[in-house]
């Protein structure tokens, strides 16, 4: 069987990009993206490529040069589903905010809708993929729903998690490390499935790099992939506590251990903690998982990865307080950056929101610049803690979009995202405008400390 039309469900920083890059490289497949939010999908049919939705570096010259031959956006998803072949589920998987597993386990609320639109509105046979994060053991459930409510239709369920990383998510998906298929491949209908899913990447990936396994290592391997790598940020952060109260440099430390090829260099920059969506929620579903089946200590040692992130944020926030005299009320600090790594738009449990939160706590005046984050993204994330009222999150918050006016009458700059526009503003000019004397936390380590100290700045990096 060869495929011939995909459906995507759910057009966010996974579904887009990653059919944009499908429909790239398979022209003779129709590939349409369906989403719920009629007004994502207008963002993503805009005539301006600077207007996608998301924000991702060289996704735009893609778009450009598949939408409309052989990529389109949507919102009919029934008229979609019913035409495809295979159907990729790739809508957002939150934490739970409520009941059982309340903080913990992943909301599979828009998972299970979806399963149970397609069933309703599929008349042939289809291939199931799930693109989104999802707990081990989700591809039996979901098999469950589809075979107990539609009537002679047959379902094959697949297992094909993303690890594009945003902000490099079209070489991630261009040049993957690994495509991870994970299939029934005890059945011959299993195995069918999986090949039609392996020849749509064959056509740009080597063969060699596409691996096939069981539905629940494939499940399995996205989240623990996810939990090395948060863990090793974790595990660089701590260190930084310990080489601030020691004198070591957290800096060295990374290169010395990095350059030993059994450790590897990536993923070792001391930072002001991990965010991003998948990270936390994520281990803590791996945590969840292990708590269920009463692997206590298994879910434990997951779980520090999290306390230590939190810690890195409440640590770098209490640190400004501190430095500034333990008084910040009514003082202006400047962040540079809101997104939780450059080169995306994407805010979601960004360190920096927290960071705001604490300060605004003690009375701070904060005030934000980030060349890619709206000003009303900025305050429904703040809003989102439910910390306090809108009224009182927008009375401590304001956003500018000229960085010069933003750090003017700043007493201390704090640096949340590692943009590479801001090593190169005027820093003299900053300084000369600011509060004296002027501070810098530099969250990334992203600034030259000389270069900074020479000016006059009273700079503070991590470890
Ligand atoms: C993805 C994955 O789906 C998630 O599991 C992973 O852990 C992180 O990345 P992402 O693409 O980043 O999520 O999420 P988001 O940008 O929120 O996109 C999901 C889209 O699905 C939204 O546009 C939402 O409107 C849409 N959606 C959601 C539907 O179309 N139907 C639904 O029932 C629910
Ligand atoms: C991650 C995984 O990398 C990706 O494979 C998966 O599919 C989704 O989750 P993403 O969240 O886009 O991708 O970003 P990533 O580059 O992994 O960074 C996560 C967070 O860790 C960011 O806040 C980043 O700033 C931080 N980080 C990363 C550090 O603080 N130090 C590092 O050395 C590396």
């Amino acid at each position: 069987m060869k495929i011939k039309n995909i459906c995507c469900i759910g057009a966010g920083y996974v579904g887009g990009p990653s059919m944009a890059v499908i429909a790239q490289k398979n022209p003779n497949i129709k590939v349409t993206v369906v989403d719920l939010n009629e007004q994502r999908i207008a963002a993503w049919n805009d005539e301006n490529l600077n207007n996608l939705p998301i924000y991702e570096p060289g996704l735009d010259k893609v778009v450009g040069e598949a939408r409309g031959r052989n990529l389109f956006f949507s919102t009919e998803v029934d008229k979609s589903i019913a035409e495809a072949e295979m159907i990729f589920i790739s809508v957002n998987t939150p934490t739970k905010t409520y009941g059982t597993g309340k903080g913990m386990a992943a909301d599979l609320k828009y998972v299970e809708l979806c399963a149970r639109q397609i069933s309703r509105v599929a008349t042939s046979d289809k291939i199931v993929v799930e693109k989104s994060t999802l707990p081990v053991k989700t591809a039996e459930s979901i098999q469950n729903i589809l075979d107990n409510t539609s009537s002679g239709v047959s379902f094959e369920i697949l297992s094909n998690p993303e690890f594009l990383a945003e902000g490099t998510a079209m070489r991630d998906l261009d040049i993957p490390d690994r495509v991870l298929i994970g299939g029934n491949t005890s059945s011959k209908a299993g195995q069918a499935a999986i090949k039609c899913l392996v020849d749509i990447y064959a056509s740009w990936v080597p063969k060699k790099n596409i691996l096939t396994t069981n539905v629940w290592s494939s499940e399995l391997s996205k989240l623990t992939a996810n939990a090395f790598l948060a863990q090793r940020v974790s595990s660089i952060n701590s260190l930084s506590e310990l080489c601030e109260a020691t004198g070591a440099n957290v800096q060295e430390v990374a290169k010395a251990i990095g350059m030993d090829s059994r450790i590897g260099a990536k993923f070792l920059q001391a930072s002001v903690g991990f965010g991003g969506s998948c990270f936390q929620k994520d281990i803590l579903n791996l945590v969840y998982i292990s708590k269920s089946l009463g692997l206590n200590e298994v879910a434990n040692y997951w779980h520090q990865v999290i306390l230590m992130n939190n810690h890195q944020r409440e640590r770098f926030a209490k640190n400004i307080v501190k430095t500034l005299y333990n008084t910040i009320s009514g003082k202006n600090i400047a962040f540079l950056g809101w997104a939780f790594k450059k080169d995306t738009n994407d805010t979601r449990e960004s360190a920096a929101i927290y960071v705001a939160d604490i300060l605004i706590d003690e009375q701070a005046n904060i005030k934000i610049y980030d060349p890619k984050v709206t000003a009303i993204q900025m305050q429904s994330d703040l809003n989102y803690l439910n910390t306090r009222t809108e009224a009182e999150n927008s009375k401590y918050l304001q956003t500018g979009t000229d960085p010069y006016k933003v750090l003017e009458g700043a007493h201390a700059i704090a640096v949340l995202t590692e943009w590479d526009e801001f090593k190169n503003y005027d820093w003299q000019r900053v300084y000369n405008n600011m509060q004296k004397p002027a501070f810098v936390f530099d969250g990334r380590n992203l600034l030259d400390k000389d270069l900074m100290e020479g000016i006059g700045f009273n700079y503070n990096s991590i470890g």
